[in-house]
């Protein structure tokens, strides 16, 4: 059994070797956090995207896109609340030289704490086997009792001094803790300072006295200030959406865990607008919707939870993550938001244009309030390799690596293969590629033995390998072996396009 750091190693060089991820500029040794995507890579990204944008404006008669500039007036970031509050607390171990979120550092530690309520629950259940009640011993067990009140105590502090930016008693906190420099090792620390996430760049020449601007650290506000507009060009009436996808940009202090946290990176977002009033029900609905969205791509339940926040943003009056098991445990995939009318009313503010609304049904006017739904491209890219990679051993004592990705993501739908590249193969092999691209991306490819273009295609997930031999002169069939059973059958070829076509569809939810 190998451990999950190894596994997650192993997805990161597939994902090289099979050009889905690079690291950026590779030839000069690459940007920290800053990744490429490849021939294979583009396919599956391009698929999630278009996934998620038919989901959300195809099928919505009441949403609508948009692509909104990633410049904005620099207004736009003072009003959001980014200039002065889109920080990280950051804090420097003396020894080592390296940079920690102090956030980050304390959850990591509390984190540690919970390890080891797992640990006694796991040999509880150990011991009593079937008649164990895990409610009942999580609170009655003194040990676990301890663990928990630990906890409690440093959450309560932590979040306390974060909420008044008391950044001196967040230094002390750790300090108080014991928490060591996981490189040298040390308690060395410097003070703790909060650090903008935002980059800067500037707009026109310096001698003309250049703006300095920034670039975009969410796709969202490109739809806020867009809100009139297409309100009033699209006629639209409460409740509504405007759904985006694109680049945003963060300086992040701690960027690991491969395209996880990234600099540069791609959010889908979606803003709803609704009446006040209505936003906790629609906050549910979309709550619903969105984790129904990741299931109708057939990955397991259990994959998945909510993780509700208790302590809210000073914009929300609701958010949940949707939290995905990486094979670095379970960590935010997609946010749900409710944001009030913050936002709309800010942008009110400081650019002096009314931006409300007005109801024909209550013959009133008011700002809009938005639920949110927000999903990172990328880690949504991850989530979908980490779940499909695995290696198996076959009956005959090979091994094969396979993407399972689900069908309907998959960079190629089939490959198109000629047994032999003579007899008139190639050319049979080519007229059923031209009536199947039509419809599906496919790979034609006549290179090397069957079974190792098989494997070729295991190893990026296609899910049909067609191949073409001389009955299908004769007769007009082929076989059609399916990546997962790499079960075969022989087929007309008239019957491909529809088995590919079932096969794409997404699992319907309830
Ligand atoms: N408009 C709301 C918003 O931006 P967020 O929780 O900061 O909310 C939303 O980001 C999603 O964007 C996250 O759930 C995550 O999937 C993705 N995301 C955020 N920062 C990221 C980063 N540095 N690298 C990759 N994805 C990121």
């Amino acid at each position: 059994m190998i451990n999950q750091e190894d596994f997650f190693k192993k997805i990161i060089s597939h994902a090289k070797e099979y050009g889905f991820v690079f690291p950026s500029s590779e030839i000069y040794d690459g940007l920290s956090a800053v990744y490429d995507y490849g021939q294979n890579g583009v396919e599956l990204k391009n698929n999630i995207r278009q996934y998620w944008w038919k989901s959300m404006v195809q099928y919505h008669e009441n949403i609508v896109g948009i692509d909104a500039a990633i410049f904005m007036h620099p207004t736009t970031w003072k009003a959001s609340g980014h200039v002065d509050a889109f920080n990280d607390p950051l804090i420097d171990n003396k020894d080592s030289k390296k940079r920690y979120r102090a956030d980050v550092l304390v959850e990591d530690h509390m984190a540690k704490i919970e390890g080891k309520i797992t640990k006694e629950v796991a040999k509880a259940q150990k011991r009593f086997g079937d008649a164990f009640d895990e409610t009942q011993f999580k609170t009655t067990n003194q040990r676990v009792l301890d663990y928990q009140q630990q906890i409690d105590t440093i959450s309560q502090r932590f979040y306390a001094a974060l909420e008044k930016n008391d950044l001196q008693d967040v230094k002390q906190l750790i300090e108080d803790l014991g928490i060591v420099c996981p490189v040298s090792g040390s308690r060395n620390w410097t003070e703790v300072r909060q650090f903008n996430l935002m980059f800067s760049t500037k707009m026109g020449s310096t001698a003309d006295g250049a703006n300095e601007i920034f670039l975009r650290p969410e796709t969202a506000q490109g739809i806020f200030v867009n809100y009139l507009n297409v309100q009033k060009t699209g006629r639209m009436k409460l409740p509504f959406g405007i759904a985006q996808t694109g680049k945003a940009f963060r300086n992040e202090i701690v960027a690991r865990q491969f395209i996880f946290r990234m600099r540069e990176f791609e959010q889908m977002e979606m803003q709803f607008f609704v009446r006040p009033g209505d936003e906790k029900m629609w906050y549910e609905y979309w709550k619903k919707e969105r984790m129904n969205w990741h299931l109708s791509l057939g990955i397991p339940a259990d994959k998945y939870r909510f993780h509700d926040h208790e302590k809210l943003a000073h914009y929300a009056n609701a958010a949940a993550d949707i939290e995905f098991e990486f094979p670095f445990g379970f960590k935010e995939l997609e946010g749900v938001h409710s944001r009030t009318d913050f936002d709309l009313s800010a942008h009110q503010k400081h650019s002096a244009k009314k931006l409300q609304y007005f109801d024909p049904e209550t013959n009133q006017s008011y700002v809009p309030y938005v639920v949110e739904t927000s999903i990172g491209l990328d880690r949504m890219f991850l989530a979908i390799l980490s779940n499909a990679f695995s290696e198996e051993k076959l009956e005959d004592g090979s091994e094969r690596v396979v993407l399972k990705l689900p069908a309907l993501l998959a960079p190629y739908k089939a490959a198109i293969l000629p047994l032999m590249k003579k007899d008139g193969l190639p050319e049979k092999a080519r007229e059923i590629l031209a009536e199947l691209q039509e419809d599906f991306m496919c790979h034609y490819e006549e290179k090397d033995a069957i079974g190792k273009r098989y494997r070729r295609h295991d190893a990026i997930g296609t899910p049909y390998c067609i191949t073409i031999d001389h009955q299908s002169l004769e007769d007009n069939t082929v076989t059609i072996r399916e990546r997962d059973s790499m079960a075969q059958d022989r087929i007309p070829v008239e019957e491909l396009a529809a088995i590919i076509r079932k096969r794409i569809r997404p699992v319907k939810q309830a």
